[in-house]
């Protein structure tokens, strides 16, 4: 049989968590073969609700799940893990700064960092066998990405990455319902950026799978209008459009991209198919090395790689700059927090 793969979730005891642990203990994330130990890390305010999430996880009696463990100490939660899924985070609350926001949460990605690099698997530091991943949900996902890699100077900065696959599949999902097409037959979607409302999502390369072949989505949406408006801007503002309706920021969408993501970066994406995830920046298109910024890339054998050579027109590289001004500013912005 397999051994067991360590999954570190902070912020266990949230929205995110509570959607995100069954999809793991089911092999949404690491495949139906693969035996699972969950270390769930959350607050001490919040150990109640978080031993609540270890009860009804042992209640569902999931054959893959081979153990728990709930704690509010993150060395504890640290110790070993392969997979790093990092939730935990701040959030905005009425009357707050943008910098009171900032400054909380890449102090706790910094605290982190140090738990993380001392504490988990020694693959986790070497890159094997899964290369690791280490996935930073929690808001300013880039930022706090940048500030984990910055402080675990001994984990790999290809190991260290954020989250906007959920960006990516809301841009798949907007061309799907416009098309009135299968989601799965929409691809090649770009987010690049920041994962906030600066995000560009890009369809200039998508493609989508028709009875005639696979075509261009340019072509099948005749509405150009559509396309370099409302469309970047539905993506751009879902995450407000679900607070609104739900009173609750999205939660399932969130953990089932992460799952996503994970996933494809560990077994790989599909032969001609890329991803978007934010990664830290080799320089790439233009975008300065240094941010951790969302690409499209490809997975094999647990490593992605940034796709090359894509066109990019004027209208692109206005908001891929746009969006990469932002994260320089955040990026000093936090600095500045922590000193
Ligand atoms: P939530 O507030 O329900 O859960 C966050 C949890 O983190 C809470 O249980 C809290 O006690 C815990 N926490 C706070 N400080 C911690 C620390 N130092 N260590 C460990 N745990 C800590 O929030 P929700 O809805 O689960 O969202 C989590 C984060 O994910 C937020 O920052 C949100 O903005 C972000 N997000 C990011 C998305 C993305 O696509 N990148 C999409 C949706 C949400």
């Amino acid at each position: 049989a397999r051994s067991s793969l360590k999954v570190l979730v902070t912020g266990a005891a949230g929205q995110i968590g509570y959607a995100i642990v069954p999809m793991i203990a089911r092999g949404v994330m690491l495949g139906p073969d693969q035996p699972v130990i969950l270390h769930l890390l959350d607050i001490e305010p919040a150990a109640e609700a978080l031993n609540g999430v270890k009860m009804e996880l042992i209640d569902a009696a999931f054959p893959l799940l081979k153990g728990v463990i709930a704690t509010t100490d993150p060395i504890e939660a640290c110790m070993g893990v392969n997979i790093a899924v990092m939730v935990g985070g701040f959030p905005r609350k009425e009357g707050m700064e943008r910098k009171d926001v900032m400054s909380k949460n890449v102090s706790i990605y910094k605290a982190q960092a140090s738990a993380l690099e001392k504490h988990a698997a020694e693959d986790c530091k070497v890159g094997k066998p899964l290369n690791s991943p280490v996935l930073v949900i929690a808001n300013p996902a880039n930022t706090n990405a940048l500030i984990l890699k910055e402080f675990a100077p001994s984990i790999p900065g290809k190991n260290i990455t954020c989250l906007t696959r959920l960006d990516h599949n809301r841009a798949l999902g907007q061309i799907s319902e416009s098309l009135d097409v299968q989601v799965c037959d929409v691809k090649n979607v770009i987010i690049w950026g920041n994962h906030s409302s600066t995000q560009y999502p890009d369809v200039n390369h998508a493609t989508v799978q028709t009875s005639s072949g696979e075509k261009p989505v340019r072509e099948l949406v005749s509405d150009d209008k559509w396309l370099n408006a409302e469309f970047i801007t539905t993506v751009q503002q879902r995450g407000a459009a679900i607070i609104k309706a739900r009173k609750l920021s999205s939660a399932l969408s969130a953990a089932s991209a992460a799952c996503d993501h994970i996933r494809d970066w560990v077994l790989g994406t599909p032969e001609g198919t890329w991803v978007s995830m934010g990664v830290y920046s080799d320089g790439s298109y233009g975008i300065q090395p240094g941010l951790v910024y969302s690409f499209p890339v490809t997975c094999k054998k647990g490593k992605w790689s940034i796709v090359q050579g894509l066109k990019i027109d004027e209208f692109s590289r206005a908001k891929m700059d746009a969006t990469a001004k932002e994260l320089v500013e955040e990026k000093s912005l936090a600095y500045s927090c922590l000193n």
